[in-house]
């Protein structure tokens, strides 16, 4: 069944920033940081020219071995395949896919499987990064050299794609360490072009008590260090299930929301929010520039119990 055919596109929170303390409605959809030129008219759409390059981020599939394993009643399959099929159908033609952790809930080899063949259906690029629902040696086995971690690089175009694992076995928050902060400040010296941080975790609260819990536990560290390197546009980030975006010294950070069930923002105990789910789009321009939105599949037929307690 066709889901993307039988749901309406939503774009939340439509903004572009005209400077660091000004938001405003944006007609094009599209949220710009940093100073970005104004889109060409004429001639070759912006999207299609050299300069743009699209990433398309899906977070939090939580897939199960079975195709109708459920979390919270969203059978996570179909809902990451629908949203899969929306982001290839509505965005620029991708570069890259970035998965940013809690891939398979039950940690098994079909559900990693499946998750494979999906991407590889896709045709694109992918990169897959842990979350803390994740088995980092499946992930190694069965997606192969998309499984990225602790630090690693990727270059695309005139931009550094940087892969941090924020997870620790059998913690649901995060820790970098002091290893991976050393790793981290290495590639950032070493290469000096326009980056993109992505992460599991989140580094600073999302001011939802229980959330901001089992954030990134020394994301101060990680903060100073990004502070540090003023090539470093952005910290994106999963495991948050909402959409979330903060400026700080010159980059932002921001939260994504899954592809299957959505917590409440700015709640101090656990909540399952009613919002569809939804993927990031993610422009980068060859000035250092940055573009990014949120679109959901507004209509999406599937809920999840807003009665759990947990997950
Ligand atoms: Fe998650």
């Amino acid at each position: 069944m066709n889901w993307f055919g039988n749901a309406h596109l939503h774009n939340c929170y439509i903004l572009v920033l005209i400077n660091k303390e000004q938001i405003m409605p944006a007609p094009n959809g599209l949220r710009t940081f940093d100073v970005a030129p104004s889109p060409t008219t004429g001639g070759a759409r912006p999207e299609q020219t050299a300069q743009r390059l699209t990433l398309l981020q899906l977070t939090d599939p939580h897939l199960f071995a079975e195709p109708d394993g459920q979390l919270l009643g969203v059978t996570t399959r179909r809902s990451f395949e629908a949203v899969l099929e929306l982001a290839l159908a509505h965005s620029p033609p991708a570069d890259a896919l970035v998965l940013t952790g809690d891939l398979v809930h039950d940690e098994s080899r079909e559900g990693y499987r499946a998750l494979r063949r999906l991407l590889d259906r896709t045709g694109l690029p992918y990169y897959c990064i842990p979350g803390n629902h994740d088995s980092q040696p499946l992930m190694e086995e069965l997606l192969g050299p998309a499984a990225l971690g602790p630090v690693a690089v990727r270059t695309l175009g005139d931009w550094n794609l940087v892969f941090l694992d924020s997870t620790e076995p059998g913690r649901e928050g995060g820790r970098i360490g002091q290893a991976r902060l050393a790793a981290l400040g290495d590639a950032l010296v070493a290469k000096r072009s326009p980056a993109v941080i992505f992460l599991h975790q989140h580094p600073i609260p999302v001011q939802s008590a229980w959330m901001d819990r089992l954030s990134v536990e020394d994301g101060d560290e990680l903060i100073a260090l990004c502070n540090r390197h003023h090539q470093v546009k952005a910290l994106v980030c999963g495991h948050v299930h909402q959409e979330f975006a903060q400026r700080l010294d010159g980059y932002w950070v921001l939260g994504t929301p899954s592809t299957c069930v959505q917590f409440e923002p700015r709640q101090s105990k656990f909540a399952i929010d009613a919002q569809p789910p939804g993927y990031r789009e993610l422009t980068l321009l060859a000035n250092g520039a940055l573009e990014t939105r949120v679109v959901r599949l507004d209509g999406y037929p599937e809920r999840p119990s807003r009665t759990a307690g947990g997950y």
